[in-house]
């Protein structure tokens, strides 16, 4: 059975958790590729609120095998109290496996992301400081600490020692190797029994034809290499990377489902051309609750903005689409929605622009439809069913699902494809 991937399609919380949480249902494996506790995912299921951080929402199944790939970065304090708290609430997490090849979030990756932040002042990237960046840099250079590295005591202390000759000079308070390595040891004692040879795993799962989701987070425009760099995130959320980030082919891989909101919404600094001037602004924020989940910041709240979505489309070779929260936009009388770009020099364009100066001056063209101000529950009102083809139509590409609600049980499924490429 080859392996789907969740990738959402904006700057991310599209709500992919939801979309996951319900295909995790007739899955056999959840697995998170990139990122780390930047990312938080709600569920809202049976009245009661789940925010998972690291943890694929699989875990909330009984059943199902969660892995956190190789491809993430794991903050290891982070990861305990999230385990604490499902297991707190009588949520097994019997099925987390955790890659003992992820890299680990040390406090001075925490520092030194806020220190940069608070040095870039006015051109911060309104990073979340948990550490990501300086992690995954540090990955880079090789001067990272895998997970597997907790499972030896002696080189866990020897990788501080090593570590901290370069990043004490970094920190306010200077760690010492030896503190830090007992502190540590009571957290690795919590993970060494999810650690696991996740890449072997999965693809072992496939082979015996089981059905595995590879859940991305943050969102394409984030991607280090093709989001709005340098406002983006340091790893790649698009779905190219669920193969790398697993450690599978990516001839496994077959379907690429989308998670759009039906409006778009981002957190922290960079341009956003559909970003909505005046009131209706903080309307959208305060119908969608459009406050992050990791760091409580007010989102930036826009229109639908159909020439990035095609950009997403492409960018991850979607085979279908999935759009969320349609029922914020039931207060509107009329929706505009962005059809194309009007650049610096005049000209229009449909593609996304290539270059950094012409997307951050790039205008938006608006098409406006009728909106249908009616609460949209079990079915939709022509005027909506008129704005989700409208994203078909534009993106030449099956919308398969449309939120309706907070609810796990507002989804409404569309299986009369239209456009399917799988
Ligand atoms: P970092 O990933 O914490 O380094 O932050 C880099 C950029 O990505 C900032 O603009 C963050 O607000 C954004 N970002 C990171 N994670 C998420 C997410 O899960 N949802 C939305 N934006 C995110």
């Amino acid at each position: 059975m080859p392996a789907t991937v969740i990738v959402g399609a904006q700057w991310g919380d599209e709500g992919k958790g939801k979309i996951v949480d319900l295909l995790a249902q007739s899955s056999e494996y959840v697995c998170r590729y990139q990122g780390g506790p930047n990312a938080g995912h709600t569920i809202v299921s049976g009245g009661e609120t789940f925010k998972l951080h690291h943890i694929p929402s699989g875990i909330l199944y009984e059943g199902k095998i969660s892995v956190i790939g190789a491809g993430c970065v794991v903050d290891p304090r982070l990861l305990v109290q999230e385990i604490d708290a499902l297991e707190a609430r009588g949520i097994s997490t019997a099925g987390l496996r955790l890659s003992g090849n992820a890299h680990l979030i040390m406090p001075w990756h925490v520092a030194s992301d806020s220190a940069s932040e608070r040095r870039l002042g006015r051109l911060q990237i309104g990073t979340t400081r948990r550490g990501i960046g300086p992690a995954y840099a540090d990955k880079a250079s090789r001067l990272g600490i895998r997970v597997q590295d907790v499972l030896d005591p002696k080189i866990l202390r020897q990788k501080f020692e090593t570590a901290l000759a370069e990043k004490n000079r970094l920190l306010d308070e200077p760690l010492e190797a030896g503190d830090l390595a007992d502190r540590m040891e009571e957290c690795a004692a919590r993970l060494r029994p999810y650690i696991a040879d996740t890449s072997l795993l999965v693809e072992r799962a496939l082979k015996e034809g089981q059905k595995v989701l590879l859940e991305g987070a943050q969102g394409t425009l984030l991607d280090l290499d093709h989001g709005t760099y340098p406002f983006v995130t340091s790893s790649n959320p698009i779905a190219g990377a669920a193969a790398t980030g697993i450690g599978i082919g990516p001839t496994r891989i077959e379907s690429v489902i989308g998670v759009a909101k039906a409006y778009v919404t981002r957190v922290g600094e960079g341009p956003f051309p559909t970003e909505i001037e005046g009131p209706d602004q903080a309307r959208v924020r305060d119908l969608g609750e459009e406050y992050g989940t990791t760091t409580g910041r007010e989102r930036r709240c826009g229109w639908l903005d159909l020439v990035g979505l095609r950009f997403a489309a492409r960018l991850n070779g979607m085979t279908s689409l999935a759009l969320t929260k349609l029922d914020v936009l039931s207060a509107f009388p009329e929706i505009p929605v962005c059809v194309r770009y009007r650049l610096p020099d005049g000209t229009e364009t449909d593609e996304f622009p290539a270059h950094q100066s012409d997307f951050h001056h790039a205008q938006p063209v608006y098409e406006t439809l009728p909106g249908w101000q009616e609460p949209l529950d079990g079915s939709l009102p022509r005027a909506a069913q008129r704005y989700v083809e409208f994203v078909e139509e534009g993106l030449e590409l099956d919308v398969i699902m449309v939120g309706t609600g907070a609810d796990r049980e507002s989804v409404i499924t569309r299986d009369q494809p239209a456009y399917s490429r799988s």
